[in-house]
Parts: C-alpha cells; structure tokens; sequence
C-alpha cells in the first residue's frame, strides 16, 4: 500500500516487549549516568518477562492484516525482544502468516546462545545483533554492565543455527567507542557478516549526547580501504544501508545515515509499539493506537493499519528543535 508520498510500505517493526536486560547510555530512560545507580537498577530489572499488553495472538492477527495490505517483511524487536517468554510462539505464529518473504529480528544478543536453534525452528530467518563495542570494558560501560564473551558466543551459535544473513548494528558515540571503528571493520576480514554503522539519533535519553554523533562520511574519510560494493547486492526495496568493503575481506561494512542522508525518501515502514501502538514515523510523535481494535473490533485492524500508513510525513523532524518524547526502548529500535 501507498502512502501520501507515493512510498510503498511493504515493512512492519513490531517491538514485543519495552523491557531490556541491557542498559546502553544512548537508548534507555534511567540509563544517562555511565554506571550511576539507575543503570544498575535497569539491569536488575533483567530476566523473561511475560506477554505484555499484545498476546502473540495479537501480533499475528497485526501481522495478517499488514499482509493483506501488502507487508511482505516483519522485524521483531524491542526492547529486548528474546526476554519475553513466548517469544518463539510469536515467532512460529508470525512465520505462518502467509505473504511474508522475510521475518527478521533484532537483538542484543544476551540470550543468542540460548534461543538461536529453536528461534530457527520456529520459523525466524535471520537476525541483527546490536554490539556497539568489541572491547570488554567498553562494551561494558556502553551497555551498564553488558558482558561481551556472552553476546559474542550468541553471534557464534546464530551463525551455527543457520540465522543469516548476520548483521552486527554499531552505533557510535564519540569518546567512548569511536575508537573501535577499526575492530569492527577487521571483523569483517574473515567473517561473512555485515557491520552497520548507524548514526546516532537524537531520540536519547540524554540529549547532550546528541553532539556525540559520528557521521558515516567520517568513518569512511578515514578508511579509505573501504570501497563501495558492488551496487547490485541484493538487499530489497527500502534498504537504509549503503555498503562498502575492504577489497578481499568476506563480509560488508555497511552505513545507515539517519541524520546526515536521504534517508526517508526510501521510507517504506510502519511500527507498532509493544502497547500496540502504531507509529508511522521514528522522527515524529503521530500514534494510531490498535489496542481497542486487537480487544473489541478486529475487523478494524486493516483501516487502522491504513490510517497509520497515511499518516506517514514526508521526512522525519530529528533537527532544531525536536524533542522526542520517547526513548527508543519503547519506540522499538
Ligand atoms: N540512535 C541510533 N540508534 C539507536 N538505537 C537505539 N537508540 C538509538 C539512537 N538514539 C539502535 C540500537 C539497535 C537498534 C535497534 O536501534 O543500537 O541497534
């Protein structure tokens, strides 16, 4: 379906849950303050969490009605979408939707090695795992307390459940892991997998850290091994990403420029929030809220996923004088 600008959306992120077990400076409400005691609460706050407002029945019945409006690719996403406890039974029951040629899913990775071969089994086709650091420590701070050695055996029995294509998100924030640039590139060496690099959006719960933004045409000024690849990749409608490689090396590096590239001109998303709330845009506040419909009027769910569609802006209002009123843990990243 088209919206008011001619853009097909064909994409539906669905966060399953607003919790996390991870804390990262740039994400959470509560988590600002490098290693303050609200991050350490965050963290305590860990564990499954059980359904929320939106059952997996409700997700599927979502899920359907975007289908028929011609969704073709489900993400799912959070928060920390592997702590709630259905998860596989979301994942199995979206699969069977008919329609869909891609179901995707984002992930810190902390219970990776737990979940990767039935996530598989159920029906999931790949995952993105978000690792802004290859260094203990700063993967550490960045995360309030994150431990890397498990995130890192999560990316390996990802790969070993046939999960793929892998991609690892980075997102950058200068002084404290911009100087890993380099490791991640060198990933990339001998491991067929993507690494991303996303520019930070100002959606943070702090907003000094929106000056802490380390642009894509930055990190390519200063890695000239990158070169751009081959422009035939296949990579699907609405693809965010431009991606380069250092010459020989298996895997991609890959650039997702929300504040400095034309970003939303490709735009053919929609969200729903874990509260089933749809949000046509990222960058704006506009909410159509699904709920009443989900409980009382399911019927209903197709129009609404439609008004959603038509409410999408042209671009989205990151700038001079935006304000987010929420953080990205319960947007859905
Ligand atoms: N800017 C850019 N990316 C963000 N993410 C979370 N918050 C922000 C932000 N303010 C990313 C996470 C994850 C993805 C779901 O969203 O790092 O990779």
């Amino acid at each position: 379906m088209k919206d008011g600008f001619g853009r097909t959306v064909s994409y539906l992120r669905i966060s399953v849950t607003e919790d996390c077990d991870l804390g990262c400076l740039y994400c959470r409400a509560g988590s600002a303050m490098p290693s303050s005691e609200s991050r350490l609460a965050c963290l305590s706050r860990s564990g499954r969490v059980s359904a929320g407002p939106l059952s997996a029945g409700d997700f599927v019945a979502v899920v359907s009605a975007a289908a028929r409006l011609g969704v073709d690719k489900v993400r799912i996403t959070g928060g920390e979408p592997l702590l709630r406890e259905d998860i596989l039974d979301i994942v199995s029951g979206i699969a069977a939707v008919p329609g869909l040629r891609d179901l995707a899913l984002t992930t810190n990775g902390t219970g990776l090695s737990r979940l990767a071969a039935e996530l598989k089994r159920a029906g999931l086709g790949r995952v993105n795992v978000s690792l802004d650091s290859l260094d203990p420590g700063a993967y550490a701070l960045i995360t309030g307390g994150g431990d890397l050695g498990a995130v890192l055996g999560g990316i390996e029995d990802a790969k070993k459940a046939g999960l793929s294509p892998l991609r690892i998100n980075t997102v950058l924030v200068r002084g404290i892991n911009d100087g890993g640039i380099g490791d991640f590139i060198a990933l990339t060496r001998a491991e067929a997998i993507d690494v991303r690099f996303i520019e930070l959006m100002p959606i943070s719960p702090d907003p000094d850290l929106e000056a802490r933004m380390v642009s894509s045409a930055e990190i390519l000024a200063s890695h000239p091994e990158l070169v751009p690849d081959d422009p035939s990749s296949p990579d699907g409608p609405g693809a965010v990403a431009r991606y380069y490689r250092v010459p020989g090396f298996r895997g991609r590096v890959g650039f997702i420029s929300p504040m400095t590239g034309s970003f939303c001109s490709g735009c053919n998303r929609l969200r729903l929030r874990a509260d089933g709330r749809l949000r046509p845009c990222l960058g704006s506040r506009d909410e159509v809220d699904l709920l009443p419909a989900l409980r009382s009027d399911p019927g209903r769910i197709g129009e609404l996923l439609a008004l959603a569609i038509g409410m999408k802006p042209e671009r989205h209002l990151f700038g001079p004088g935006f304000s987010p009123d929420r953080t990205m843990d319960s947007i859905g990243g």
